[in-house]
Protein backbone atom coordinates (compact mmCIF):
# COMPACT_ATOMS: atom_id res chain seq x y z
CA UNK A 1 0.00 0.00 0.00
CA UNK A 2 1.70 3.43 -1.15
CA UNK A 3 2.06 5.78 1.96
CA UNK A 4 0.13 9.17 1.48
CA UNK A 5 -0.27 11.99 3.77
CA UNK A 6 -3.35 13.64 3.15
CA UNK A 7 -3.81 14.54 6.50
CA UNK A 8 -2.18 14.81 10.04
CA UNK A 9 -2.83 11.56 11.48
CA UNK A 10 -1.75 9.55 8.56
CA UNK A 11 1.42 9.36 10.49
CA UNK A 12 1.07 7.27 13.81
CA UNK A 13 2.66 9.07 17.06
CA UNK A 14 5.92 7.66 16.10
CA UNK A 15 6.09 8.53 12.73
CA UNK A 16 5.66 11.63 12.94
CA UNK A 17 8.46 11.76 15.31
CA UNK A 18 10.74 10.10 12.90
CA UNK A 19 9.76 12.62 10.54
CA UNK A 20 10.76 15.47 13.02
CA UNK A 21 14.11 14.17 13.59
CA UNK A 22 14.56 13.65 10.14
CA UNK A 23 13.57 17.37 9.83
CA UNK A 24 16.11 18.68 12.49
CA UNK A 25 18.66 16.60 10.83
CA UNK A 26 17.80 18.36 7.59
CA UNK A 27 17.84 21.81 8.90
CA UNK A 28 21.43 21.03 10.27
CA UNK A 29 23.09 19.30 7.63
CA UNK A 30 20.95 20.45 3.87
CA UNK A 31 21.88 17.85 1.97
CA UNK A 32 21.78 14.45 3.86
CA UNK A 33 19.28 12.90 2.10
CA UNK A 34 19.27 12.86 -1.76
CA UNK A 35 16.18 10.34 -2.40
CA UNK A 36 15.35 12.46 -5.96
CA UNK A 37 19.31 12.57 -6.87
CA UNK A 38 19.81 12.82 -10.66
CA UNK A 39 16.90 14.99 -11.07
CA UNK A 40 13.27 13.20 -10.49
CA UNK A 41 10.58 15.30 -10.61
CA UNK A 42 7.70 15.52 -8.01
CA UNK A 43 4.69 17.55 -9.32
CA UNK A 44 3.21 20.27 -7.55
CA UNK A 45 0.06 21.75 -8.38
CA UNK A 46 -2.04 24.34 -6.88
CA UNK A 47 -5.34 25.53 -7.51
CA UNK A 48 -5.15 28.24 -5.13
CA UNK A 49 -2.51 30.63 -4.59
CA UNK A 50 0.57 30.50 -2.48
CA UNK A 51 4.06 31.56 -1.62
CA UNK A 52 5.76 29.74 1.52
CA UNK A 53 4.31 26.31 0.16
CA UNK A 54 5.50 27.00 -3.69
CA UNK A 55 8.61 28.06 -2.50
CA UNK A 56 9.09 25.72 -0.05
CA UNK A 57 8.59 22.73 -2.37
CA UNK A 58 10.52 24.14 -4.68
CA UNK A 59 13.66 24.52 -2.96
CA UNK A 60 13.23 21.22 -0.77
CA UNK A 61 11.88 19.02 -4.03
CA UNK A 62 15.93 20.81 -5.30
CA UNK A 63 17.53 19.69 -1.91
CA UNK A 64 16.88 16.51 -2.37
CA UNK A 65 18.49 15.71 -5.55
CA UNK A 66 15.16 16.48 -7.46
CA UNK A 67 13.38 18.66 -10.07
CA UNK A 68 10.11 20.61 -8.84
CA UNK A 69 7.42 21.27 -11.46
CA UNK A 70 4.88 23.56 -10.47
CA UNK A 71 2.20 23.81 -12.10
CA UNK A 72 -0.88 26.50 -11.65
CA UNK A 73 -4.20 23.90 -12.48
CA UNK A 74 -5.65 26.25 -14.53
CA UNK A 75 -2.92 26.12 -17.10
CA UNK A 76 -3.08 22.19 -16.99
CA UNK A 77 -5.70 19.50 -17.65
CA UNK A 78 -6.61 18.75 -13.72
CA UNK A 79 -8.69 22.17 -13.67
CA UNK A 80 -12.03 20.13 -14.22
CA UNK A 81 -10.93 19.08 -17.87
CA UNK A 82 -9.24 15.70 -17.12
CA UNK A 83 -10.78 13.61 -14.42
CA UNK A 84 -8.51 12.76 -11.54
CA UNK A 85 -8.25 9.32 -11.34
CA UNK A 86 -6.76 9.38 -15.36
CA UNK A 87 -4.79 12.21 -13.88
CA UNK A 88 -3.07 10.41 -11.18
CA UNK A 89 -2.41 7.47 -13.50
CA UNK A 90 -0.72 9.29 -15.87
CA UNK A 91 1.45 11.05 -13.18
CA UNK A 92 2.70 7.86 -11.82
CA UNK A 93 4.42 7.16 -14.58
CA UNK A 94 6.14 10.36 -14.94
CA UNK A 95 6.82 11.43 -11.18
CA UNK A 96 7.89 10.28 -7.98
CA UNK A 97 5.14 12.30 -6.14
CA UNK A 98 2.61 14.22 -6.25
CA UNK A 99 2.40 17.70 -4.33
CA UNK A 100 -1.23 19.22 -4.56
CA UNK A 101 -2.78 22.14 -2.69
CA UNK A 102 -6.51 22.36 -3.44
CA UNK A 103 -10.53 22.85 -2.54
CA UNK A 104 -12.17 19.15 -1.42
CA UNK A 105 -10.35 16.78 0.54
CA UNK A 106 -12.13 14.06 -1.62
CA UNK A 107 -9.67 15.11 -4.41
CA UNK A 108 -6.97 14.77 -2.56
CA UNK A 109 -8.11 11.19 -1.28
CA UNK A 110 -9.29 10.30 -5.46
CA UNK A 111 -5.76 11.35 -6.74
CA UNK A 112 -4.43 9.21 -3.57
CA UNK A 113 -6.48 6.11 -4.77
CA UNK A 114 -5.59 6.25 -8.38
CA UNK A 115 -1.85 6.65 -7.93
CA UNK A 116 1.22 4.08 -6.86
CA UNK A 117 3.09 7.83 -6.13
CA UNK A 118 2.77 9.17 -2.59
CA UNK A 119 0.16 11.76 -2.85
CA UNK A 120 1.05 14.65 -0.20
CA UNK A 121 -1.94 17.44 0.82
CA UNK A 122 -0.25 20.81 0.69
CA UNK A 123 -3.23 22.24 2.06
CA UNK A 124 -6.89 21.71 1.48
CA UNK A 125 -10.20 23.26 2.59
CA UNK A 126 -10.02 20.89 5.38
CA UNK A 127 -6.75 20.29 6.38
CA UNK A 128 -3.04 22.00 6.45
CA UNK A 129 -0.90 19.15 7.17
CA UNK A 130 2.63 20.22 5.75
CA UNK A 131 2.20 23.51 7.58
CA UNK A 132 1.98 21.51 10.86
CA UNK A 133 4.88 19.64 10.53
CA UNK A 134 6.57 22.78 10.55
CA UNK A 135 4.90 24.29 13.36
CA UNK A 136 5.57 21.41 15.90
CA UNK A 137 9.21 21.45 14.52
CA UNK A 138 9.06 25.26 15.42
CA UNK A 139 7.78 24.95 19.48
CA UNK A 140 10.26 21.31 19.61
CA UNK A 141 13.15 24.30 19.14
CA UNK A 142 11.85 26.72 21.13
CA UNK A 143 10.52 24.35 23.71
CA UNK A 144 11.23 20.98 23.63
CA UNK A 145 9.78 18.13 23.54
CA UNK A 146 6.09 18.00 22.45
CA UNK A 147 3.98 15.45 24.99
CA UNK A 148 2.43 17.13 27.48
CA UNK A 149 3.21 20.94 25.96
CA UNK A 150 -0.57 23.11 26.13
CA UNK A 151 -1.32 24.62 23.32
CA UNK A 152 -4.27 26.85 22.16
CA UNK A 153 -5.34 27.74 18.76
CA UNK A 154 -7.84 31.25 18.09
CA UNK A 155 -9.86 32.14 15.54
CA UNK A 156 -11.69 29.73 12.93
CA UNK A 157 -11.47 26.66 14.92
CA UNK A 158 -13.50 25.14 11.86
CA UNK A 159 -10.78 25.67 8.84
CA UNK A 160 -8.00 23.98 7.86
CA UNK A 161 -5.57 25.02 10.16
CA UNK A 162 -7.98 24.53 13.11
CA UNK A 163 -8.43 20.76 11.94
CA UNK A 164 -4.53 19.96 11.76
CA UNK A 165 -4.27 21.31 14.99
CA UNK A 166 -6.33 19.01 16.08
CA UNK A 167 -5.40 16.14 14.81
CA UNK A 168 -1.29 17.13 14.68
CA UNK A 169 -1.15 18.03 18.36
CA UNK A 170 -3.16 14.82 19.43
CA UNK A 171 -0.74 12.64 17.92
CA UNK A 172 1.72 14.84 19.26
CA UNK A 173 0.80 13.97 23.01
CA UNK A 174 0.40 17.62 23.49
CA UNK A 175 -3.06 19.25 25.25
CA UNK A 176 -4.83 20.91 22.50
CA UNK A 177 -7.55 24.04 22.95
CA UNK A 178 -9.55 25.14 19.84
CA UNK A 179 -10.79 28.72 21.25
CA UNK A 180 -13.71 29.38 18.80
CA UNK A 181 -17.30 30.67 18.90
CA UNK A 182 -19.56 28.02 17.99
CA UNK A 183 -20.47 28.31 14.46
CA UNK A 184 -16.35 28.30 13.80
CA UNK A 185 -15.36 25.60 16.10
CA UNK A 186 -14.05 21.73 14.63
CA UNK A 187 -16.50 19.41 12.82
CA UNK A 188 -17.73 16.66 15.53
CA UNK A 189 -15.64 14.01 13.80
CA UNK A 190 -12.79 16.15 13.17
CA UNK A 191 -12.90 16.74 17.10
CA UNK A 192 -13.72 13.04 17.63
CA UNK A 193 -10.67 11.41 16.24
CA UNK A 194 -8.27 13.90 17.57
CA UNK A 195 -9.55 12.69 20.71
CA UNK A 196 -9.23 9.19 20.33
CA UNK A 197 -5.63 10.01 19.49
CA UNK A 198 -5.44 11.96 22.34
CA UNK A 199 -6.50 8.91 24.75
CA UNK A 200 -3.48 7.06 23.16
CA UNK A 201 -0.92 9.81 23.48
CA UNK A 202 -1.27 11.14 26.63
CA UNK A 203 -2.64 14.23 25.36
CA UNK A 204 -6.02 15.85 25.52
CA UNK A 205 -8.46 18.15 23.26
CA UNK A 206 -10.49 20.87 24.39
CA UNK A 207 -13.25 22.99 22.53
CA UNK A 208 -14.43 26.16 24.17
CA UNK A 209 -15.28 30.00 23.19
CA UNK A 210 -13.62 31.29 26.31
CA UNK A 211 -10.41 33.24 24.85
CA UNK A 212 -9.16 34.01 28.67
CA UNK A 213 -9.56 29.86 29.79
CA UNK A 214 -7.79 28.50 26.81
CA UNK A 215 -4.97 31.03 27.25
CA UNK A 216 -4.44 30.33 30.57
CA UNK A 217 -1.23 28.70 31.10
CA UNK A 218 -0.70 27.61 27.16
CA UNK A 219 2.94 26.92 26.29
CA UNK A 220 1.98 27.96 22.25
CA UNK A 221 -0.35 30.70 21.48
CA UNK A 222 -1.19 30.13 17.49
CA UNK A 223 -3.59 32.10 15.60
CA UNK A 224 -4.32 31.88 11.96
CA UNK A 225 -6.60 34.47 8.79
CA UNK A 226 -10.25 34.06 9.88
CA UNK A 227 -10.96 34.58 5.84
CA UNK A 228 -9.32 31.32 4.05
CA UNK A 229 -8.94 30.81 0.61
CA UNK A 230 -12.13 30.30 -0.83
CA UNK A 231 -14.44 31.91 1.67
CA UNK A 232 -13.73 35.73 0.63
CA UNK A 233 -17.63 36.50 -0.03
CA UNK A 234 -18.25 35.72 4.12
CA UNK A 235 -14.96 38.38 4.91
CA UNK A 236 -17.29 40.95 7.54
CA UNK A 237 -19.44 38.27 8.89
CA UNK A 238 -15.92 36.04 9.73
CA UNK A 239 -14.42 39.83 11.18
CA UNK A 240 -17.36 40.67 12.75
CA UNK A 241 -17.99 36.86 14.92
CA UNK A 242 -13.85 36.58 15.10
CA UNK A 243 -13.06 39.67 16.31
CA UNK A 244 -13.32 38.25 20.51
CA UNK A 245 -10.75 35.84 19.16
CA UNK A 246 -7.82 38.37 18.32
CA UNK A 247 -4.80 37.20 19.79
CA UNK A 248 -3.67 40.32 21.51
CA UNK A 249 -0.97 41.42 24.46
CA UNK A 250 -3.53 40.92 26.88
CA UNK A 251 -4.58 37.57 26.18
CA UNK A 252 -0.76 36.71 25.25
CA UNK A 253 -0.49 37.58 29.08
CA UNK A 254 -2.25 34.93 30.75
CA UNK A 255 -0.49 32.05 29.11
CA UNK A 256 2.75 31.07 30.09
CA UNK A 257 5.85 33.39 31.25
CA UNK A 258 7.49 32.19 28.23
CA UNK A 259 4.84 31.31 25.86
CA UNK A 260 5.72 31.06 21.90
CA UNK A 261 3.28 32.66 19.07
CA UNK A 262 2.46 31.18 15.81
CA UNK A 263 0.66 31.98 12.72
CA UNK A 264 1.39 29.76 9.30
CA UNK A 265 1.12 33.64 7.75
CA UNK A 266 -0.43 35.48 5.30
CA UNK A 267 -1.16 37.42 8.69
CA UNK A 268 -3.51 40.52 9.11
CA UNK A 269 -2.38 42.39 11.81
CA UNK A 270 -5.15 44.35 13.50
CA UNK A 271 -7.76 40.89 12.90
CA UNK A 272 -6.68 37.88 13.93
CA UNK A 273 -3.45 39.10 15.72
CA UNK A 274 -2.41 42.23 17.21
CA UNK A 275 0.88 43.58 15.54
CA UNK A 276 2.87 44.18 18.91
CA UNK A 277 2.09 40.03 19.22
CA UNK A 278 3.47 38.58 15.94
CA UNK A 279 6.15 41.39 15.56
CA UNK A 280 7.14 41.19 19.43
CA UNK A 281 9.29 38.77 21.11
CA UNK A 282 7.01 35.59 21.65
CA UNK A 283 6.34 35.28 18.06
CA UNK A 284 8.67 32.77 16.21
CA UNK A 285 6.84 33.32 12.89
CA UNK A 286 9.67 33.15 10.81
CA UNK A 287 11.41 30.15 12.16
CA UNK A 288 8.08 28.96 11.47
CA UNK A 289 7.88 29.87 7.92
CA UNK A 290 11.21 28.71 7.28
CA UNK A 291 10.76 24.89 8.90
CA UNK A 292 8.32 24.58 5.98
CA UNK A 293 11.65 23.55 3.95
CA UNK A 294 12.67 21.28 6.40
CA UNK A 295 10.12 19.51 7.57
CA UNK A 296 8.63 18.87 3.86
CA UNK A 297 11.89 17.52 2.60
CA UNK A 298 11.87 15.23 5.66
CA UNK A 299 8.15 14.17 4.80
CA UNK A 300 9.07 13.59 0.83
CA UNK A 301 12.65 11.51 2.19
CA UNK A 302 10.05 9.43 4.69
CA UNK A 303 7.12 8.42 1.94
CA UNK A 304 10.07 8.16 -0.41
CA UNK A 305 11.74 5.63 1.61
CA UNK A 306 8.75 3.97 2.89
CA UNK A 307 7.08 3.80 -1.05
CA UNK A 308 10.94 2.47 -2.26
CA UNK A 309 11.45 0.25 -4.32
CA UNK A 310 9.52 2.74 -6.43
CA UNK A 311 6.36 1.47 -8.17
CA UNK A 312 6.26 4.42 -10.15
CA UNK A 313 6.92 2.99 -13.58
CA UNK A 314 5.71 -0.83 -12.78
CA UNK A 315 2.39 -0.21 -13.97
N1 LIG B 1 1.34 29.11 5.21
C1 LIG B 1 1.18 28.86 3.91
O1 LIG B 1 0.79 27.77 3.48
O2 LIG B 1 1.50 29.91 3.10
P1 LIG B 1 1.23 30.04 1.54
O3 LIG B 1 -0.25 30.15 1.34
O4 LIG B 1 1.97 31.27 1.11
O5 LIG B 1 1.74 28.80 0.85
N1 LIG C 1 -6.48 28.91 6.53
C1 LIG C 1 -5.71 29.59 5.50
C2 LIG C 1 -4.30 29.10 5.49
C3 LIG C 1 -3.41 29.80 4.52
C4 LIG C 1 -2.03 29.23 4.47
C5 LIG C 1 -6.35 29.39 4.14
O1 LIG C 1 -6.82 28.29 3.86
O2 LIG C 1 -6.42 30.35 3.38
Amino acid sequence: MTRHFLRDDDLSPAEQLEVLDLAARLKADRFAERPLEGGKTVAVFFDKTSTRTRVSFHVGISDLGGSPLIISSESSQLGGKESIGDTARVLERMVEAVVWRTYAQSGLEEMAAGTSVPVVNALSDDFHPCQLLADLQTVRERRGDLPGQAVAFFGDGASNMGNSYLLACATAGMHVRICAPGAFQPAAEVIADATRIAAETGGSVTVTDDPAAAARGADVMVTDTWVSMGVEGEKQQRIDALAPFQVTSELMGLAADDAMFLHCLPAYRGYEVQAEVIDGPASAVWDEAENRVHAQKALLAWLLAKNAPSAAHER
